[in-house]
């Protein structure tokens, strides 16, 4: 039976999860979100310009098209209350309610559940309601400490003493930013990673390990950034971790789940790969962006397969990937994340970037072109054999295709950055 799929949010991540329905045998795709995402609109059969947080309207405009499956992008939405709004007109969400979302929405509610239930991979913590007691924390701690605003802050208030700070930066940003509330936790060095899990009726099925770059410059210099382009490799490890850090990674995610067991919808974990193994940076509720493009496209189970097997209470298919490698990249407007210029007319479309996949994101379709917005505007990505040949395809369509008005890390998925990414692992681990 045909599937008609509702899919929130109009991002990068979107483009993917809408490519993943429309390449299913049974499955049409219905779209709404607060922007127009001509990459979405050109598969969905409707599509409906909505705030993703508006629970009421998404709920309206999924029974006007008879919606049987949704399928919420981005974190704002869960936030919300979308899927616990879908789910009470009777349609199943894929995504996380309000009340399990928190895991991703409130950093203190997530370390004080890997706490008490006992997760492994937590590194100490302590969470403070003003700024006051956190700076006396800050001053009399002994070590580099990471602060986190408590709420969602988008990626950017993240806040790491020793890496992008000093400890009197630190003491200042919790007295004087707009955020009261913070979790001050143990500064983490290693290498990052993401392992996305599919996850309903107490079942997972996990995705290859990503590294997203989050830095807004090559070298990862500057400031943070919602993540600026990532790769995954033919194996489900990356090329300085091993098979068994990433399963040590993968008990984390089935604590999670055996602890949650109403959870469903994506659980994705960011972890650090420390000397003492991996150990989380956090969890979020839905899809990473950039991640959703490195793990859809090589994807080979049916995913509205997968959405109706969770829907239906059916045993989760077993995932099978392409054994391929990726390399996705952002191409984000000058400026961005911290005096981002608008405007520009973007120049790449899906036939000139030839063997590259093109995915839109914060882009604007007017009647004469596409446009940049703020915000990320298109990500690039290829899909080969190796690391190296992916990371070809893409700089090939940029090349072809321009980059005026926008910025690109170029650094992405080469040897060099990925060498260097092996040389930090190995010192960490003293070999
Ligand atoms: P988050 O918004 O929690 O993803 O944090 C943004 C970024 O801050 C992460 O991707 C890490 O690079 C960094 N970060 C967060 N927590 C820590 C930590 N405990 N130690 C070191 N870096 C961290
Ligand atoms: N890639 C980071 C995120 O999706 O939050």
């Amino acid at each position: 039976m045909s599937e008609t799929v509702l899919l929130v949010g109009g991002g990068g991540r979107e483009h993917a999860i809408a490519r993943a329905v429309a390449d299913a045998k049974h499955g049409e795709l219905y779209a709404c979100a607060s922007n127009r995402n001509p990459g979405i609109e050109s598969l969905a059969s409707g599509y409906e310009q909505l705030e993703e947080t508006d629970d009421e309207a998404i709920v309206a405009y999924a029974q006007s098209v008879g919606a049987t499956l949704a399928v919420i992008g981005p974190e704002s939405a869960l936030n919300a209350g979308v899927a616990d709004a879908l789910d009470a007109a009777d349609i199943y969400a894929f995504g996380p309610k309000k009340a399990q979302a928190r895991l991703e929405t409130d950093k203190a509610f997530q370390r004080e559940f890997m706490d008490r239930e006992n997760i492994p991979g937590c590194p100490d913590f302590a969470i403070f309601e003003d700024g006051e007691a956190a700076a006396e924390y800050i001053k009399t701690y002994d070590g580099d400490l990471a602060i986190k605003p408590r709420g969602l802050t988008g990626g950017k208030g993240v806040r790491v003493i020793g890496d992008q700070i000093t400890e009197q930066e630190g003491i200042e940003y919790v007295l004087e930013s707009e955020y009261e509330s913070f979790v001050l936790e143990e500064r983490l060095i290693g290498e990052e990673f993401t392992i996305q899990a599919f996850v309903a009726n107490g079942e997972y099925r996990t995705a290859p390990a990503v590294q997203d770059h989050k830095r807004a410059y090559e070298g990862d210099t500057g400031p943070n950034t919602g993540g600026m382009g990532s790769y995954s490799d033919a194996t489900f490890a990356l090329p300085f971790m091993s098979e068994g850090d990433y399963d040590e990674a993968v008990k984390i995610i089935d604590a999670v789940v055996e602890a949650l067991p109403e959870y469903n919808g994506i659980l994705y974990g960011q972890f650090m790969l420390t000397k003492d193994g991996p150990k989380v940076v956090e969890f979020n509720a839905r899809f990473g962006d950039p991640e959703a493009m490195n793990t859809l496209p090589v994807l080979q189970t049916d995913f509205v397969e997968l959405l109706r097997a969770a829907r239906d209470g059916e045993k989760l298919p077993e995932l099978a990937f392409s054994e391929q490698a990726t390399v996705c990249k952002y191409a984000v407007p000058e400026g961005y994340p911290t005096d981002p210029v608008a405007g520009a007319k973007i120049t790449i479309d899906a036939e000139s970037a030839g063997d590259a996949s093109l995915f839109y994101a914060s882009v604007d379709a007017k009647d004469d072109g596409i446009y940049t917005t703020t915000s990320r505007s298109f990500a690039v990505v290829g899909v080969a054999e190796t690391i190296r040949e992916a990371e070809s395809i893409v700089e090939n369509a940029f090349e072809r295709t321009g980059t005026d008005g926008l910025r690109v890390r170029h650094d992405i998925g080469t040897d060099e950055l990925l060498e260097k990414r092996i040389a930090h692992m190995n010192e960490i681990r003293g070999r």
